[in-house]
């Protein structure tokens, strides 16, 4: 059996009080720094965030999700190109950090660190929950935060020692999201296929009831995903990237 405590994960929202010791976190963000990352660059920042003040101010950038303020600990990681960048100007060299492939790779460095340490640390017992509304209000995560031109926040994680063991989430059969050798794209026989056992499971039947939606589907498309909506978002996340100096 491949390693159980991936195969056993689960997003954890509830947390002890129990505090989580800052030698146990650093090792956990040195040891997640051997991920692999471009050109050994290590183009990422992470702020750790224990205050109760800050993290109520954090928790307003992120719709009050609870979880942010419950945490002990809240790690926000960066895209970081501006120590890289400070780095070379110091040193008489001319680098071009200021453009959209350097936010990628930043991007790129910043999720593969949060991921090692999301797996080291739930191999040590912590809880986490990753938070995806760092990317909706990047604007307010930059200010309270104090983060400079060429940072951008792309993850945030809450920590802590687990105080609920949630059900296991379902998840696609690997032949739905797995092609050899070439992309097979999917017709209405693979989709129906792919998706069936999660359309059937009762959480679903569920939300459709309640929401009066005939699928699934309709619930992501008409509440939870809704295309003004999400336009929205891309709008403002442009903006925002253009003020840090990843666009021009
Ligand atoms: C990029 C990303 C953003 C997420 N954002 C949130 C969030 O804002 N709030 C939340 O409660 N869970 C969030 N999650 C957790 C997912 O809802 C969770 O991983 C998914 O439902 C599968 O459940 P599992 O992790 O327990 O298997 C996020 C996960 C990812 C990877």
């Amino acid at each position: 059996m491949l390693n159980e405590t991936v195969r056993e994960r689960r997003t954890i929202r509830k947390y002890e009080r129990r505090d989580v010791p800052e030698e146990l976190l650093e090792g956990l963000l040195e040891t997640a720094m051997r991920a692999s990352t471009m050109e050994n660059l290590q183009l990422y920042s992470v702020v750790v965030t224990r205050d109760e003040e800050m993290k109520r101010r954090l928790a307003g950038a992120h719709f009050n999700q609870p979880m942010v303020t419950e945490a002990p600990v809240v790690l926000t990681f960066c895209a970081d190109m501006n120590r890289f960048d400070r780095w070379c100007r110091e040193r008489g060299a001319q680098t071009g950090c200021d453009n959209l492939l350097s936010f990628v790779n930043g991007t790129i460095d910043a999720l593969l660190l949060a991921q090692t340490f999301a797996t080291l640390a739930e191999e040590q017992g912590l809880g986490l929950c990753y938070i995806g509304t760092t990317v909706y209000n990047p604007e307010q995560i930059i200010e309270i935060l104090g983060l400079p031109r060429l940072v951008f926040p792309i993850a945030t994680l809450t920590v802590g020692y687990p105080a609920e063991h949630p059900q296991q989430q379902d998840r696609l059969p690997l032949r739905g999201v797995i092609h050899h050798e070439r992309y097979a794209d999917y017709g209405r026989a693979e989709i129906d296929d792919i998706y069936k056992e999660k359309e059937a499971l009762p959480e679903s039947l569920h939300f459709m009831e309640i929401n009066g939606k005939e699928t699934l589907a309709q619930i992501y498309a008409d509440i939870r995903y809704r295309r003004e909506d999400i336009e929205a978002i891309s709008e403002k996340l442009m903006e925002v990237m253009r003020a840090q100096g990843f666009v021009k």
